[in-house]
């Protein structure tokens, strides 16, 4: 991990679940970690106990349904700290939606991500 230290890390659906854990972990091995997700709530929780560890947080509310925020988000990045080198592309969701008589709003849905 030291050969990735203070390089830039990009993880998408970063409020909860899989990202919120990388968030944490790769913020700990000195990597600059940019979360991004809707819940500005659990963003904020998140830079809250990061920072407060020694860490370095971006967070950015994004949904990456639209591509106006995914232009706008990297363009924080570049700003803050000149781009991303990782790029951990984990946000998604699944929802109960049987191919066969499932809702067709609910895979439009999956589809977008
Ligand atoms: N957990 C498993 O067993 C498992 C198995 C196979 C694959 N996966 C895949 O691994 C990834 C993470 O799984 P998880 O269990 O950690 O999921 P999770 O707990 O449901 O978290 C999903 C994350 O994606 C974000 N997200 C959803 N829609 C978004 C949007 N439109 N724009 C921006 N962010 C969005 C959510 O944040 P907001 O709602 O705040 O936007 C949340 O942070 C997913 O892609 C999932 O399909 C998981």
């Amino acid at each position: 991990m030291e050969t990735w230290r203070n390089r830039v890390a990009l993880v998408t659906g970063a409020s909860m679940g899989i990202g919120y854990i990388t968030c944490k972990n790769l913020a700990k091995h000195g990597i600059k970690v940019v979360g991004c997700a809707r819940s500005a709530e659990k963003l904020k929780d998140l830079e809250e106990q990061i920072v407060e560890n020694g860490g370095q947080f971006l967070s950015i509310i994004c949904d990456l349904r639209k591509q106006d925020d995914i232009m706008e988000m990297f363009e924080m990045i570049k700003k803050r700290w000149g781009g991303v080198d990782i790029c951990i592309n984990n946000a998604g969701l699944s929802l109960d939606a049987p191919i066969i008589n499932g809702d067709f709003s609910s895979w439009e849905n999956m589809w977008q991500m």
